[in-house]
């Protein structure tokens, strides 16, 4: 058996867990909810969140940071800053290019890394690489890993990464080797000793063996729970998300079907009218999806803010028996 499966715990459950889905369909909300379910059953959670409007904070009533800040017993959460996580990003490739790059380029690739710093690659660049960071501490210090992550375009981007970083550090490694190749060549010419070791190339290899491993940990130990809602536009985002996902080799786990009017609500025609139209969404839903779970949560009369309404929901994720 090979260290990598060993990650994956005997049971056959999934140990990274996203939460995507159209903006504003809920996914912070089930997110924070299915954490908390997750620590109140005994297993060590982390929480990680991108949302740069601090609302895992707001709906946990905690004022997170960077660093995975305890919430309560067994239950941890993480806010990621994309944008500050990508100056950083660029910082560390910048001090890498002084190594291997002659003095004479080195300005006009710094200024292409400046301007790279503000670009939406740069920061999903800088979130994979946090990420392949917080999931090298589960399972040693996390059992489970709940990501809470931005509209599904962004988070599919995000899956597809691992496979274009390795292309891209790949190349660089074997340019890399060709070079020293050269350069051992010459200095043998020369009469000259082995310097010890390339320290850029061992970061390179470091690089893809990271890659490679957090590729794996996306497709053998990852389970994607796509939030919708019973509307027309979050229902054919979600059937693109799912074929996107399933081609990637990514599992999913169960379509969460968030802000379901209770049926109790069919007071007046207005109420009636939505609730019809709801019905019709909800039947169109199973149908589309066939051979997904489909778990319903209600929509609750306000916005969920609070940690109780939070164990409410938390509450109808263990009963319907989500992993
Ligand atoms: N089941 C529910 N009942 C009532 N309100 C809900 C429910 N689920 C979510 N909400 C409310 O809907 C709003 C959007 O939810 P949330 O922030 O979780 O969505 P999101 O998918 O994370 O949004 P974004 O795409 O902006 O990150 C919030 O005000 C939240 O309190
Ligand atoms: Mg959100």
């Amino acid at each position: 058996m090979t260290e990598e499966r060993e990650e994956r715990p005997a049971s056959g459950l999934r140990r990274l867990v996203f939460l995507g889905g159209k903006g504003g369909v809920g996914k912070t909300t089930l997110a924070a909810a299915y954490a908390t379910m997750l620590a109140a059953r005994g297993e060590r959670t982390l929480l990680v969140s991108t949302d740069p409007a601090h609302s895992t904070s707001d709906v946990l009533g905690v004022r997170l940071t960077g660093e995975p800040t305890e919430v309560e017993t067994g239950l941890s959460a993480v806010e990621i800053d994309a944008a500050a996580d990508a100056a950083r990003y660029v910082e560390g490739i910048k001090r890498d290019s002084k190594e291997s790059v002659s003095p004479e380029v080195l300005p006009t690739i710094e200024r292409h890394l400046d301007l790279a710093k503000g670009s939406p690659g740069t920061e999903e660049s800088a979130l994979f690489e946090r990420f392949v960071d917080l999931i090298s501490l589960c399972p040693a210090e996390y059992d489970r890993i709940v990501f809470d992550t931005a509209p599904t375009g962004h988070t599919l981007r995000l899956l597809a990464l691992p496979a274009l970083l390795s292309v891209w550090v790949e190349g660089m490694v074997r340019q890399r080797e060709k070079v020293a190749g050269m350069e051992r060549m010459l200095r043998n010419l020369a009469g000259r000793d082995e310097p010890a070791g390339d320290p850029v190339l061992e970061r390179l290899r470091e690089r893809r063996q990271r890659f490679h491993h957090a590729r794996h940990r996306l497709l053998e130990d990852t389970t994607f729970y796509l939030v919708t809602v019973p509307e027309r536009l979050p229902i054919e985002e979600t059937e693109r998300a799912l074929s996107t996902l399933t081609a990637g080799g990514v599992h999913v786990g169960a379509l969460l079907v968030n802000r379901v009017l209770p049926e109790r609500a069919a007071e007046g025609d207005f109420m009636r009218a939505r609730l019809d139209q709801q019905r019709e969404y909800l039947r169109e839903i199973e149908r589309r999806f066939t051979g997904y779970r489909t778990v319903r949560i209600e929509q609750d009369a306000r916005d969920v803010t609070s940690r109780s309404q939070l164990r409410e929901i938390a509450a109808r994720l263990k009963d319907a028996g989500l992993g």
